[in-house]
């Protein structure tokens, strides 16, 4: 008998399976393609998806895709006409609806994202991903009624949710009109957190809920205890000075702005979508803009803790040079991204500045020198690396009250009071000092006031 023959007995327990029929070419592709869409390979997978469509003109899910790494690419008006395009051919796709809607979401479209997460509900009612979506493109909306429907509705249907919880933790805490809605938002970080432990952000949730509550104890604990499972975590040993459960730092360690600014860069564009008050790099613009020279770009302009890069549109006319300098990588990139900037540096601002000294017409520090306590160092190193006649600009939370005072507030950011304002950036070395306050964002749907300061490096005045 030849080698390769199998012989089966009569009453062998076999069964006949019809042989699969084979995958079409284009189906093969599109497996490898969103492969290397998931391994965050784009140019691969932007490839493979190019070739799905010559195999096979219009594949819905090639579209789709593409489309999806399309505006990962910044390149969303592409992106938004592929995934039309695609439902055009499969107008009942869920999913393609609400990638859909996260596209015109993240491009500040709330509007048509809200019309396009209802599509994708209509079309797959359980898609509790797209209800949560849509509860919180209501609420950037500033309609809380709405919003806290469509919450309410994804915790009935989907409780083991755990981002459910989580949005719904966060937005009690932000709409709170009684203490109730608190201590609601209390037990959802607590059940998002024992649903999804790796979301350590329903930790901080919960230890600022309970603070709002006055449950001071109660808000170190959790800080205390998730300390001692994660002794090198920067984020609960801040949090717990910040709740005054242990010294308050000089100013915020470099590992907790690095951790916090990396994530928040990470949900940029939602959490721009929630501070669309946010007013800081306007209202220093304006300032400045009283005492600079008449926009020739002719000046040397640092913007200390760039963050984004909010500023440099607006520093831009003014600049022959700009450099952005901030401790987090993540926002460096989003920085460069926005474009503006001729030179973006990874560094710690006050050893840049020290490191600079005489280089800048302009320092601008928008909505950072919050995370200092004592300004001494730093504004005295700004001071150092003005040339004389230049000017410093910065924005700071105030701490209401007399005297001479900083405080670590239950934000983790600092505030200050006048009086240690005006008294540090004198002793700093500065003149023509002048104090304003405007309302710099909004927070839990509250105003932030804060102090708008402009001071000079005497001497002669700027070219
Ligand atoms: C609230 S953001 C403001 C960003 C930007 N100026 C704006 O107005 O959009 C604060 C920024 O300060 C940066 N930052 C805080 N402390 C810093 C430090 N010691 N050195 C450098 N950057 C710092 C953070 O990384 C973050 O990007």
């Amino acid at each position: 008998m030849g080698r390769g023959k199998r012989v089966v007995s009569s009453n062998a327990n076999v069964s006949w399976r019809a042989p699969a029929p084979a995958q079409p070419a284009y189906a093969v592709v599109l497996e490898r393609a969103m492969k290397a869409h998931q391994a965050h390979d784009l140019d691969t997978a932007e490839r493979l998806y190019g070739e799905v469509l010559e195999l096979r003109a219009a594949q819905p899910d090639a579209l789709h895709y593409l489309g999806v790494l399309m505006h990962q690419r910044d390149r969303s008006d592409e992106a938004v006409a592929l995934i039309n395009t695609s439902l055009k051919i499969t107008p009942r796709h869920p999913d393609a609806h609400n990638n859909l809607g996260n596209i015109h979401k993240e491009c500040g479209r709330l509007a048509e994202a809200e019309a396009c997460y209802r599509r994708a509900l209509e079309c797959g009612p359980t898609h509790y991903n797209a209800l949560c979506n849509l509860a919180f493109v209501l609420e950037v909306q500033e309609r809380p009624d709405d919003a806290f429907e469509a919450y309410g509705e994804l915790l009935r249907k989907a409780p083991t949710f755990a981002h459910g919880q989580y949005m719904m933790g966060l937005f009690l805490r932000n709409y709170a009109q009684n203490v109730e809605h608190i201590e609601q938002s209390i037990a959802c970080f607590r059940e998002a957190y024992r649903l999804d432990p790796r979301n350590l952000r329903a930790l901080e949730g919960l230890g600022i809920s309970l603070y709002t509550l006055g449950r001071h104890d109660e808000a170190r604990e959790v800080y205390r205890d998730w300390l001692e499972r994660e002794p090198h975590n920067p984020i609960p040993r801040h949090m717990l000075a910040a709740t005054g459960g242990a010294e308050t730092p000089p100013r915020a360690d470099e590992a907790y702005v690095r951790n916090v600014f990396d994530s928040f860069a990470d949900s940029f564009d939602e959490q721009l979508l929630k501070n669309l008050d946010y007013r800081a790099p306007e209202v220093l613009a304006e300032a400045l803009g009283k005492v600079l020279p008449a926009a020739n770009g002719s000046l040397d302009v640092l913007d200390a803790g760039c963050g984004t890069g909010l500023c440099a549109p607006l520093l831009r006319p003014h600049a022959r040079t700009l450099v952005g300098v901030d401790l987090s990588g993540g926002m460096i990139e989003k920085a460069r991204a926005r474009g503006g900037y001729d030179e973006l540096v990874v560094a710690e601002l006050t050893a840049y500045l020290q490191a600079h000294p005489s280089a800048y017409d302009v320092v601008i520090s928008a909505d950072t020198l919050i995370y200092f306590g004592d300004l001494a160092p730093v504004l005295e190193a700004a001071h150092g690396a003005l040339r004389q006649g230049g000017w410093l600009a910065f924005t700071l939370e105030v701490l209401e009250g007399e005297g001479d005072r900083y405080a670590l507030s239950s934000s983790g950011r600092y505030q200050h009071t006048r009086d240690h304002t005006q008294a540090v950036v004198e002793s700093a070395g500065f003149d023509r000092v002048t104090i304003g306050t405007d309302m710099l964002r909004k927070e839990h749907g509250k105003i932030v006031s804060g102090w708008v300061v402009l001071a000079r490096r005497g001497g002669n005045d700027m070219r």
